[in-house]
């Protein structure tokens, strides 16, 4: 893979990525991987797992662990860290990508469809993160990156669900910086942009609206997996050791226009 960084700055290294099996997050898997890391993908198909744990395998020559967990369930999320620990001897870095999303308007979606949103984005972030610390960054220090969006920055129509879902993720991700980083544990967040050829941009960018949105995108382009990636790399590489509690927006000034999306600026 293409990349500015030193290939060993992860040596020794060892990762927690939910949603790890698929899009975003795999490039992130892909990334850590590549530059040195162990990695424990994490999802609820196994298949889909096993698939890409053997394929990050083959294309970096490191060793991933599929991990079938739930976010929701806490047993499940405590058995994933401790098989992880296990195969690897350590958890240094945990990355929280699983989420659910969809485009429903307020007044069609059920409360469950609002409840498990939540439950998956904002609760299973903090399940994981909270299990991470008992067993390892309490004692270790390590790095959490908590993977958000810009949907909340303004309004969002027809995703009330995982705006108010990423909106307690930052909350998470400013807390714990507070409360985490006098042991050692680098607490930030990462909020892509449109990225291309992921199962979220063919939720919320459907085909027909693909051309109007890429038209207000100050950077005239959709991202990519490695745009996020490349992020979540620098966020623990120590070149970004001073920044904490922070959200880093990666999406090509697509959230800024405002108006300006409707005035053609
Ligand atoms: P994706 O490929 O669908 O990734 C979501 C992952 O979460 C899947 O691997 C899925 O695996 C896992 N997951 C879902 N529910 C889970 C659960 N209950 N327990 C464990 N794992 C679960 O989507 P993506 O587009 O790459 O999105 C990745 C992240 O980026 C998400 O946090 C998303 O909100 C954020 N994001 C994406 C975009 C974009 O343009 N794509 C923009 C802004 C933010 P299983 O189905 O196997 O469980
Ligand atoms: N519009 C409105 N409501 C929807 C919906 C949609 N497109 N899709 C699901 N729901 C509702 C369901 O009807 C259900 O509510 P109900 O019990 O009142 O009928 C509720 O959401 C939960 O759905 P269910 O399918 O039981 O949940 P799940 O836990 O199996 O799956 C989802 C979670 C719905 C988020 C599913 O889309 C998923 O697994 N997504 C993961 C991948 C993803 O979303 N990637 C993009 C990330 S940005």
């Amino acid at each position: 893979m293409k990349t500015v960084f030193r290939q060993d700055i992860l040596d020794g290294k060892v990762a927690f990525i939910t949603g790890g099996g698929s899009g975003i997050c795999r490039g992130i898997a892909h990334a850590m991987m590549a530059h040195g890391a162990r990695v424990a993908i994490v999802g609820r198909k196994e298949d889909r797992l096993r698939t890409a744990a053997q394929e990050l395998t083959e294309a970096t020559g490191r060793a991933c662990l599929p991990c079938v967990a739930d976010v929701r369930q806490p047993d499940q999320v405590e058995a994933a860290i401790d098989r992880t620990i296990a195969e690897f001897g350590a958890l240094d870095i945990v990355v929280n990508g699983a989420a659910g999303n969809f485009l429903a308007p307020a007044a069609q979606l059920s409360y469950n469809a609002f409840k498990t949103v939540l439950e998956i984005d904002t609760i299973g972030t903090y399940n994981v993160t909270r299990a991470a610390f008992d067993r390892a960054l309490r004692d270790r220090g390590g790095h959490v990156i908590n993977i958000s969006a810009t949907l909340h920055y303004a309004a969002t129509p027809m995703q009330v669900h995982a705006s108010a879902a990423k909106a307690g993720i930052d909350a998470i991700t400013r807390t714990l910086a507070v409360e985490w980083g006098p042991l050692g544990i680098q607490v930030n967040g990462i909020a892509p942009g449109p990225i291309d050829g992921t199962e979220g941009m063919s939720r919320l960018a459907p085909g027909e609206f693909r051309d109007r949105y890429l038209a207000s995108i100050p950077l005239r382009r959709f991202g990519t997996v490695e745009d996020i990636a490349q992020c979540a790399l620098w966020l623990v590489s120590g070149a970004a050791s001073y920044v904490h509690g922070e959200t880093v927006v990666v999406d090509g000034g697509a959230w800024l226009p405002g108006y300006g999306a409707l005035l053609g600026g």
